[in-house]
């Protein structure tokens, strides 16, 4: 039985969120440049979006490059960036096909004008489709991100359009970048690392964490399904008693 008949399809995740992780380390078992893993893991993200579709996932996020990702070596960042490139080229129709909306968060402008250009072909290709909504952080951190935010509403402030009080967590939430997706219910991140590298900081507040041992080329629709399974055994209290949450039901 796959792990897919085990799930409740009526309490599917509306957004979860990936750090892909272990490309490198997935290379370097097999005696490989790291690139030789990042051109894997194009493979998993394939998965990861069709899987996601298939259960009515609304929202999946995928954490492709940090803004600390920057700092790696300039071969590298410029492998990634061509992979992303044919990614795109490869994948653009059958996304198409499949009705899924693209949207890019991060600091995009550190990109160059040929990534720049082809994810704009692309967002605008997909953007009439009414399907899952692929959500791909590039150059993207949560303190940028916020850092961003507060500007902008500080913007808002001097000239007058809003008051102080008027600042609250749902003008924060209505702020962001993110802001035309729910928060996550789900952060999955592969490779046994524990952290959140800089990720969906205000976003992740009460979302539920997976951190998985399989490296990212590793992960499949099956992984997927697998770690929805364990997340909806859970109970999310949200700062109530389990007896609570138990009689609200
Ligand atoms: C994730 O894999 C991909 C990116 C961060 C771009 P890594 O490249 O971080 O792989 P490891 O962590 O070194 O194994
Ligand atoms: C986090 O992975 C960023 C992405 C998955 C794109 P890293 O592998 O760069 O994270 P750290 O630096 O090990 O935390
Ligand atoms: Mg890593």
């Amino acid at each position: 039985m796959s792990a897919k008949d085990k799930l409740n399809l009526q309490q599917i995740p509306q957004h979860i969120a990936i750090i892909m992780d272990g490309n490198g380390r997935w290379a370097e078992q097999r005696g490989q440049e790291r690139i030789f893993g990042h051109k894997h893991g194009v493979e998993s993200v394939r998965e990861a979006i069709e899987g996601a579709a298939e259960i009515g996932v609304k929202f999946l996020t995928l954490y492709a490059f940090s803004t600390e990702n920057w700092n790696r070596p300039k071969d590298e960042i410029e492998g990634l960036m061509e992979l992303m490139i044919d990614a795109i080229n490869n994948e653009a129709d059958n996304l198409n096909k499949n009705n899924v909306r693209l949207r890019i968060i991060g600091d995009t402008e550190r990109l160059s004008e040929r990534v720049k250009n082809k994810i704009k072909e692309a967002v605008d290709k997909l953007n009439n489709n009414s399907g899952l909504t692929l959500v791909v952080a590039l150059s993207y951190s949560s303190r940028w991100e916020i850092t961003e935010t507060v500007k902008n509403i500080a913007i808002k402030v001097k000239n007058a359009e809003i008051s102080i009080d008027e600042i609250d967590e749902n003008l924060i939430s209505e702020s962001l970048k993110t802001n035309f997706m729910p928060d996550p219910e789900l952060i999955i991140r592969t490779s046994a690392e524990k952290r959140l590298s800089n990720f969906l900081l205000w976003q992740a507040s009460y979302s539920e964490f997976a951190f998985i041992e399989t490296l990212w080329p590793d992960f499949t629709k099956e992984t997927l399904f697998e770690t929805i399974n364990e997340f909806q055994n859970r109970e999310r209290r949200f700062g109530k008693t389990g007896r609570q949450v138990q009689d609200d039901k």
